[in-house]
């Protein structure tokens, strides 16, 4: 009987020592992925409800392509227009406020860029400033639709087109038999 407790104590163990190494190595990169998903999904919902409805009463008037406006090279209705910027440069720095001349222009720091006229009130200000500090979340990736572009041809509604009218050959003065005469070819 003692060898056999002696191995029960020893699996007994182990066992233990697993779930210690699980516990202690395999779940955390498992909670750290619910935890980006989780805070992922919280700037999604902070950017669309309070960041994007300000750029888009406040800036897209000027700076955005169904505008038909983007002033000074600046589009602000989708990501990559405020990474690469106007021609200042990029209009951001994630993480940095003080260095993003969208924060610079909607405190009017800068006697030349006073964004828009009638300052923003000050909790308007400091919503766009925290989104700044915390990274800038922007999942607007796709190309916006210019005010003047053609829609793809694809997404255009579908119409019928007229239906040709066909004469009788009497009318036209030629000969309709409704086959196609095919020169025989010799070979
Ligand atoms: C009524 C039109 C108008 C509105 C609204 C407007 N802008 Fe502008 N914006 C301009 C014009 C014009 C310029 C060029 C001014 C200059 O360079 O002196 C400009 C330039 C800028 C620039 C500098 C771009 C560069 O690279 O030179 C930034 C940043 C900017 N705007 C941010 C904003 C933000 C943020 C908003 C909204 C809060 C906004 N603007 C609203 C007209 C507008």
């Amino acid at each position: 009987m003692r060898p056999n407790s002696r191995i029960d104590a020893r699996s007994c163990c182990a066992a233990a020592l697993v779930s210690l190494y699980v516990a202690l190595f395999v779940q955390p990169p498992v909670m750290a992925d619910e935890n980006a998903s989780a805070s992922r999904e919280i700037e999604a919902e902070r950017f669309h409800q309070q960041v994007e409805p300000m750029l888009r009463e406040h800036c897209y008037p000027c700076h955005s392509h169904a505008a038909g406006q983007m002033e000074n090279g600046l589009a602000l209705d989708w990501k990559s227009g405020w990474v690469e910027g106007g021609d200042r440069g990029p209009a951001i720095v994630p993480g940095k406020p003080d260095d993003s001349l969208v924060v610079r222009a909607i405190r009017h720091v800068d006697p030349d860029l006073k964004m828009p006229e009638e300052q923003l009130d000050p909790a308007e200000i400091e919503t766009l400033v925290e989104w700044v500090r915390r990274g800038a979340f922007d999942d607007r990736e796709i190309t916006p639709i210019a005010k003047d572009a053609q829609p793809w041809w694809s997404l255009k509604p579908l119409a019928s087109p007229p239906i040709p009218v066909v004469r009788p050959a009497a009318e036209t003065g030629t000969i309709e038999t409704g086959t196609v005469k095919v020169d025989a070819v010799t070979p």
